[in-house]
C-alpha cells in the first residue's frame, strides 16, 4: 500500500492548522467539506465493496484472495481516492451518511496526493471517474439497485476520458441550461451541441492570488461560484441559500492554503541563476516571488500562447457573462470589472507557486514534468503515469512514454490510464517561450521552479 505521510493529513484536517488558516477562522471550511452530502448518493457500502468482481485480470483474482480491508485499499488506488486519516477504510473524497450512502464531494477532483504525499489543496490527477461509475453501474445491475444522478448523466455526457481530468467543465454547462438567473428550475431539453473536454484542476492554493476565476478568467471570484457544482436537479433555489454559508468556510479555508515546499534538495547558486533567467523571460506573465512579489493576472492570446484551445471556445460570451450575471455571480455585482474578461482572447498566465507539486501542467493536463514544459519538441505524444511515482529529475509525474497507444485490446479502464495528446482537447503544444533559452538556462530555470 501507498506510504502516506500522515504529518500531511493531520495539517489537510487542521489537527495542526496553517498559520494563514488560524489568521482566517480557522478550518471549519475543511471539516464542512469532509461531512456535509450536498449531492444525493452515487452508491452504498456494498456496491462499492463489489466493484472488484468487474475488474480485469489478474486484478480479479487477486482481490478474490484478499481480504475485505484490502479489497477496499485496492479499489480505492483504482478510482484514485486517498483513506481518511481518522477511517482509513473511507475515500477524502467522499462523504459517507449514517445510512451507509457515499456521495462525491469536492474533493474528488480538488484533493490529490505527489509521490504518495497529500497537500492541501493539490488536484486529484489519479481520480477515474469515468471507470468508477461505469463500474458501479455494472454491480447495481447485479444488486438490483436503481441508478443515480451520476449513472444517468454519464449516459448523456463523458465524465473523463483520462484518469485525473474531467470534463468539468461541461457539466456546469449543461446543468445551468435548466436554471433561470436565480437558480429557478426551468425544465428544458438538454444540450446536444456541447464541446466536451477534460480539464486538469488547478491547486486552490492559487486561489488567495486570484481575482477571476478559471483557466481562461473569466468568472467572478467568490462563494457563490464554487457552488455550480451542487446544480443537479435534487438542489432547488433555496439549498442554495441554506448553503452559503458553509461556502463561505470553504472559501475561507481554501483562500487560506500555502503553496507546499520542494521537500528535495535544491543547489542555491543554480536557483538563483535561475531566477535571472525567470525575470528576463518568464516573469511579466506569471509574475514575480518571494518578497515584494506581484502577480500580473494576464491573459494571454490564444495565438500566442498557442496551447490546446477547445477550452477556450468551449464557451461563449453569452454563456460566460449568464454566469455572472445569475445568482452565482451575485446578479453581476463584480460587472465592471469583468467587462473585458467574458469574451477573453486566451489563458491565463497561472500564479505558478508549488509548481513542482501540482503536475500534469497546462490546463487540460497535457505535460507530465516542468522538464517538459521546457522542452516542447520534447513532449511525449502518448504517456501514462505510475499511480503514485514522482520524478525528481524532469519535476513531475514519473511516466512511461509511447510514440502511439499500445497495441491489442484495451478495456476501457486501461485506456483512460494513458494521456493521447492527439486527442481532442489534448494537445500539449504551445507555450514555445522556452524555445529563446540555452540549454543551461532551461536547467537554471528548472531549479529555480522547484522552489517557488
Ligand atoms: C468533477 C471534478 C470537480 C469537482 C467535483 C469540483 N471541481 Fe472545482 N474545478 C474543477 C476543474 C476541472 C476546474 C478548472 C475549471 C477551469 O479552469 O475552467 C475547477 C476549478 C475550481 C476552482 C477555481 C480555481 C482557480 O484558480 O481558477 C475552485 C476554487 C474550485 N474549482 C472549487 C471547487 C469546489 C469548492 C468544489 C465543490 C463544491 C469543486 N470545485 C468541485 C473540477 C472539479
Ligand atoms: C507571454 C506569456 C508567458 C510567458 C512569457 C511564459 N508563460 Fe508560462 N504560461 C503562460 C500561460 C498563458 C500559461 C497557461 C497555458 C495553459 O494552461 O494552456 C502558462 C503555463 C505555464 C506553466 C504551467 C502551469 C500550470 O499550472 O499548469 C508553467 C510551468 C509555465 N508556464 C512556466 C513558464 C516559464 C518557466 C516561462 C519562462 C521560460 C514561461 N512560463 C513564460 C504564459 C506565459
Amino acid at each position: 500500500m501507498t506510504p502516506f505521510i500522515w504529518g500531511a493529513v493531520a495539517v489537510l484536517l487542521g489537527a495542526i492548522p496553517t498559520a494563514r488558516a488560524e489568521e482566517k477562522g480557522g478550518d471549519s471550511g475543511l471539516r464542512v467539506l469532509l461531512s456535509q452530502s450536498y449531492l444525493p448518493a452515487d452508491f452504498d457500502e456494498a456496491v462499492f465493496d463489489d466493484l472488484w468482481t468487474t475488474w480485469e485480470e489478474p486484478l480479479r483474482t487477486q482481490a478474490a484472495a484478499a481480504s475485505v480491508e484490502d479489497r477496499r485499499q485496492m479499489a480505492m488506488e483504482r478510482y484514485g481516492l486517498l483513506p481518511r486519516p481518522d477511517d482509513p477504510t473511507r475515500p477524502l473524497q467522499y462523504v459517507v451518511g449514517p445510512d451507509g450512502q457515499w456521495s462525491m464531494n469536492c474533493l474528488a477532483c480538488h484533493q490529490g496526493q505527489v509521490g504518495g504525499q497529500m497537500i492541501p489543496g493539490l488536484p486529484n490527477s489519479n481520480y477515474a471517474l469515468e471507470t468508477l461509475t461505469e463500474e458501479v453501474r455494472l454491480v447495481k445491475v447485479r444488486q438490483r439497485k436503481a441508478f443515480g444522478h451520476m449513472d444517468m448523466g454519464s449516459l448523456l455526457l463523458p465524465l473523463g476520458t483520462t484518469n485525473g481530468t474531467t470534463n468539468a467543465v461541461m457539466f456546469g454547462v449543461a446543468l445551468m441550461r435548466h436554471r433561470d438567473a436565480d437558480l429557478n428550475i426551468v425544465p428544458r431539453s438538454p444540450r446536444f451541441d456541447l464541446v466536451h473536454h477534460d480539464m486538469d484542476a488547478p491547486p486552490w492554493w492559487h486561489y488567495a492570488k486570484r481575482k477571476t476565476l478559471y483557466a481562461d478568467g473569466f468568472a467572478a471570484k467568490g462563494h457563490r461560484m464554487l457552488m455550480q457544482f451542487l446544480l443537479v436537479k435534487e438542489n432547488g433555489p433555496e439549498k442554495f441559500r441554506e448553503w452559503e454559508d458553509g461556502f463561505r468556510d470553504i472559501e475561507a479555508w481554501i483562500e487560506s492554503l500555502e503553496p507546499p515546499r520542494w521537500p528535495h534538495e535544491i543547489d542555491p547558486a543554480l536557483a538563483q541563476d535561475g531566477e535571472q533567467v525567470f525575470r528576463r523571460h518568464c516573469a511579466e506573465c506569471h509574475g514575480t516571488y518571494g518578497a515584494g512579489g506581484s502577480y500580473p493576472e494576464r491573459v494571454i492570446p490564444i495565438e500566442e500562447i498557442g496551447t490546446d484551445r477547445v477550452r477556450l471556445d468551449s464557451l461563449s460570451p453569452k454563456e460566460r457573462s449568464e454566469l455572472n450575471g445569475s445568482w452565482f455571480g451575485h446578479h453581476g455585482r463584480d460587472a465592471e470589472s469583468l467587462r473585458d474578461r467574458e469574451s477573453p482572447a486566451g489563458y491565463v498566465a497561472p500564479p505558478l507557486d508549488g509548481i513542482w507539486a501540482s503536475a500534469p501542467y497546462f490546463h487540460n493536463g497535457s505535460v507530465p514534468t516542468l522538464w517538459h514544459v521546457l522542452h516542447p519538441a520534447a513532449r511525449p505524444v502518448v504517456w501514462k503515469r505510475s499511480p503514485t511515482g514522482y520524478d525528481q529529475r524532469l519535476v513531475g509525474l514519473d511516466i512511461e512514454e509511447a510514440a502511439d497507444m499500445p497495441p491489442g485490446r484495451l478495456t476501457a479502464a486501461e485506456r483512460r490510464r494513458w494521456f493521447d495528446t492527439r486527442k481532442p482537447g489534448k494537445s500539449a503544444s504551445g507555450h514555445d517561450f522556452p524555445d529563446q533559452l540555452s540549454d543551461a538556462e532551461k536547467k537554471a530555470v528548472l531549479e529555480y521552479l522547484k522552489q517557488l
